[in-house]
């Protein structure tokens, strides 16, 4: 089966990059969310990030208009009949997800492969959804999409090896390399990087280096591009207790407790960048460490 036309299904911040990739390696793209003015956001979002690989000089100005050429709005599912694989990457909710399949699975012939970047929701219940579990398999981005190399491919318990095969074979295409990982919670990244991190949370609490040491010790001692509350900051601390969360449930082990700091952070509002403030503060337009915080 020859792709050549994919649906993204969410336009925030992981489907207009996973867009922009799949226009830029040459493929038709069609970018949905549920309104018009979600749409443009993310098509919004993907100019921007364009414009900045203008200026750096890594791709011409005429190659942006190519890339948002290939590039079709949709804010209805029934667009999908002209998909030949479908990225789904809406909110991070099953309820959702499952809505948007089973629409999906009314609406593609048979023969299209759905593909969830969810994060935390097993394949395999995601895959109850529709009529073509053979068809159906995790494709697990990084964020941000156009930067990371990594996609974590997951089978579910049905997917079919033909499957499997296609999806490795469109992630090549799109520049990325693949890992093939179990349908486990976590997948394979955050589980491990949810271990890193609890032992950072540990350090803090007790007492063993500052905040900022720790970030400063990961970035230079095990060459980390960012340090854990940096980066926990960019993502936002309820997105990091949430991959705690969905891990304790999944493996009952005490390892994976989700941070009684990090709740705290929650329950404070302090979610990170997004909020102004998080592990650091940004109301200024810069990173500046607080003093405000009692652990
Ligand atoms: N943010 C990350 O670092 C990251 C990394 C890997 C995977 N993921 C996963 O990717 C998915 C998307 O995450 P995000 O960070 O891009 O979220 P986001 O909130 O930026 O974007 C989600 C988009 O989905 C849209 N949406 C919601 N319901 C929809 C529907 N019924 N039909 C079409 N669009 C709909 C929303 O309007 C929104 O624009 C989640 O499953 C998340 O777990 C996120």
């Amino acid at each position: 089966m020859s792709i050549k036309n994919i649906m993204v299904v969410g336009a925030g911040l992981m489907g207009s990059g996973i867009s922009q990739i799949a226009a830029g390696a040459g493929y038709q793209v069609i970018i949905n969310d549920v309104k018009d003015e979600l749409v443009e956001k993310g098509l919004t979002a993907i100019s921007q990030n364009l414009d900045r690989q203008v200026k750096k000089e890594k791709i011409a100005a005429a190659d942006k208009d190519a890339i948002l050429a290939k590039i079709t709005k949709s804010a209805s599912l029934d667009d999908a009949r002209k998909a030949d694989f479908v990225i789904e990457a809406a909110f991070e909710d099953f309820a959702v997800k499952k809505s948007i399949f089973e629409k999906l699975d009314g609406i593609c012939p048979a023969g299209v492969i759905f593909a969830s970047n969810t994060s935390s929701i097993p394949i395999s219940s995601l895959a109850t959804t529709v009529k073509r579990p053979d068809k159906f398999i995790g494709m697990h981005f990084f964020s941000p999409v156009p930067v990371m190399k990594l996609v974590e491919v997951i089978p579910g318990l049905k997917t079919s090896p033909e499957t499997v095969r296609l999806t490795e074979e469109l992630a090549a295409s799109l520049k990325k390399e693949t890992v093939r990982v179990k349908d486990v919670p976590g997948f394979l990244v955050n589980r491990i990087n949810a271990a890193f991190r609890a032992e950072v949370f540990n350090c803090l609490l007790e007492g063993v280096a500052t905040l900022e040491d720790i970030d400063k010790a990961v970035k230079l001692g095990l060459n980390h591009p960012m340090g854990p509350f940096e980066l926990n900051d960019a993502v936002g601390i309820d997105i990091g207790l949430n991959v705690f969360r969905t891990l304790y449930d999944g493996y009952k082990d005490t390892k994976f407790r989700p941070p009684l700091v990090m709740e705290k952070m929650v329950q404070s509002g302090d979610l990170g960048k997004k909020t102004g403030k998080g592990w650091y503060d940004y109301t200024s337009g810069e990173k500046k460490p607080r003093k405000d915080l009692n652990f």
